[in-house]
């Protein structure tokens, strides 16, 4: 009995050093690798944040875990993210490949597609539409300004009540991107939107959840019928609605005369004519499924933090509205170009961004070649986890890390400045291609709404609770907000 036991510990022991030396010669330091489970253990699967932390403290900027078998290597801080991203962007330019997602959204799209000249020549497409869309009625501007209307008309219904904004903003959002990508909108209560907006809540849970690191880690139980089926059935019910989007616009399109981004796709592969072009119809609809799912939450989960910290900080929401009463005065409605005149109001979104923390671990990238980060060797194929939240509050980089403060954009002289460490939209060749259009809806409809309402904070509240909701995208507690009209302006 007791030689059994001894060699039973001899065999573990053993067994825990070979698997320790699994980690690749010079990879970044981690805790000790188990056999088949990896660090899953150590990691809580509801909320792994605070065990996050406690590696860092342990391991420092760069360290690797094993997500079941596979390792993976979290990157932390600025000049570490900047070397990986932007110095080394195209070593550090993949998107792992085996994962849940690649499987359910078949290597098609934007988001997700791995590093290569299918995702180059898309993305460059995308960058060129968006950037060239329209002028006058046809404008970014207005189809953003056309929405904010349906926002206003909410709000005005709700004058001295008190409501929840979640839905109002998160459609706004998705009409936004709508309108982009097909102009059209849909009414507030619409099944068609409620039924994506409901896939893509499902499936965001379901990629961070357990059940996507164990369909991960273990390819034996990926034809099981588990919850992650349903991932698979929610890209399919999407996918059926975009290709009906794609069939009417078919229909109805002038080719040469683009009313919107799936007209300018079409008129793309008109031209294309060769075989070696990646613009394909199946192409087509996934990407317009990654464009609303990347444009939604992101956009509305910002802006709901926005209004929590602006109605808890009413002097910052106060000098917000004087500089808006002031450059906007006489004019009917805000430009994407009053920005320029406006330093505090964007000092104030920037800040809310930062505090906001939206994608806190951006997306996952992935090494496209061996390469080296920080002197540590990484092969090709790892998975690369980069921290933005370690960045944007960042010790040493920001002049208040901890607090809601626009100082952290203001120089001395009052003018708006962004230090470098402002990456919500991650860095290098992977950033955010939806920068631009997130950038000025955050703008004109802050703008719009504080300059006609003052939001308040209802007394019967509580204290606020500022901790976000772990998720892909990090999101407010929900809360209520309190309206009244402005009397200036
Ligand atoms: C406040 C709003 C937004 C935030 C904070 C945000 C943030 C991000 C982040 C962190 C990434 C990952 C970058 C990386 O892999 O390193 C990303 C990627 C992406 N975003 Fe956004 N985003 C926002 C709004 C939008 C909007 C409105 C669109 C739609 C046009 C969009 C489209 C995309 C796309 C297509 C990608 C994938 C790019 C690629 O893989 O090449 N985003 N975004
Ligand atoms: C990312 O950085 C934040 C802030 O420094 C930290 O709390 C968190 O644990 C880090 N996450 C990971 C995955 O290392
Ligand atoms: C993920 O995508 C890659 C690249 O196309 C493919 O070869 C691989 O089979 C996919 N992984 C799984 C698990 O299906």
């Amino acid at each position: 009995m007791f030689v059994s036991i001894i060699l039973l510990l001899i065999c573990v022991v053993f067994i825990i050093i070979q698997l320790k030396s699994r980690r690749p010669k010079n990879f970044p330091p981690g805790p000790t690798v188990l056999p088949i489970l990896g660090n899953l253990l150590e990691l809580s699967l509801e909320n792994p944040l605070n065990d996050f932390e406690r590696l860092r403290k342990t391991y420092g900027n760069v360290y690797s875990i094993f997500l079941g078998p596979k390792p993976a290597v979290v990157i932390n801080g600025m000049k570490t993210i900047k070397e990986a991203l932007v110095t080394k962007g195209v070593d550090f330019a993949g998107r792992p490949q085996d994962l849940l997602v690649n499987d359910s959204t078949q290597r098609k799209g934007v988001i997700l597609a791995d590093y290569g000249p299918s995702w180059k020549e898309q993305r460059r497409f995308a960058l060129m539409t968006l950037r060239n869309f329209g002028m006058g009625k046809d404008s970014m501007e207005e189809r953003i300004h056309e929405e904010i209307k349906y926002t206003m008309d909410t709000l005005e219904k709700s004058i001295g009540q008190s409501i929840s904004p979640r839905i109002m903003f998160h459609n706004a959002a998705s009409n936004i991107i709508c309108q982009v990508l097909f102009g059209i909108r849909y009414e507030y209560d619409d099944e068609v939107i409620k039924v994506i907006v409901q896939c893509f809540t499902e499936n965001a849970k379901i990629a961070n959840g357990p059940w996507a690191m164990l369909y991960d880690s273990f390819p034996m139980i990926r034809s099981l019928p588990l919850p992650f089926r349903k991932a698979f059935k929610n890209v399919e019910t999407c996918q059926k609605l975009a290709i009906s989007w794609m069939n009417e616009h078919k229909q109805t399109r002038v080719p040469g005369e683009p009313r919107d981004f799936v007209d300018c796709y079409l008129d793309r592969m008109d031209k294309a004519g060769d075989d070696q072009s990646s613009f394909s119809e199946a192409q087509l609809t996934m990407y317009i499924l990654d464009l609303h799912f990347a444009g939604t939450d992101t956009t509305s989960n910002t802006l709901l933090t926005g209004f929590l910290y602006l109605m808890n900080y009413p002097h910052i929401q106060e000098r917000c509205q004087q500089e808006i009463d002031e450059v906007l005065d006489g004019k009917d409605q805000a430009s994407a170009e009053d920005r320029n005149s406006m330093p505090y109001m964007q000092a104030v979104i920037h800040e809310v961004q930062r505090v906001a923390n939206t994608v806190p671990l951006s997306v996952f990238h992935c090494t496209t070649k061996d390469t080296e980060l920080m002197g540590y060797s990484i092969p090709k194929g790892t998975l690369i986890i980069p921290n933005l939240s370690s960045v944007l509050n960042e010790e040493g980089q920001w002049k208040f890390p901890n607090e809601f403060n626009p100082e952290n954009f203001l120089n001395d002289q009052g003018e708006f400045v962004k230090p470098e460490a402002f990456m919500p939209f991650s860095a290098g060749p992977r950033m955010c291609l939806g920068e631009g259009l997130a950038r000025m809806e955050l703008f004109l409809i802050m703008v719009t709404l504080l300059r006609k309402f003052k939001f308040l904070w209802p007394e019967d509240a509580g204290e606020p609770d500022f901790t976000p909701v772990y998720g892909v995208t990090l999101t407010p507690k929900p809360y209520r907000m309190k309206l009244q009209l402005r009397e200036t302006n």
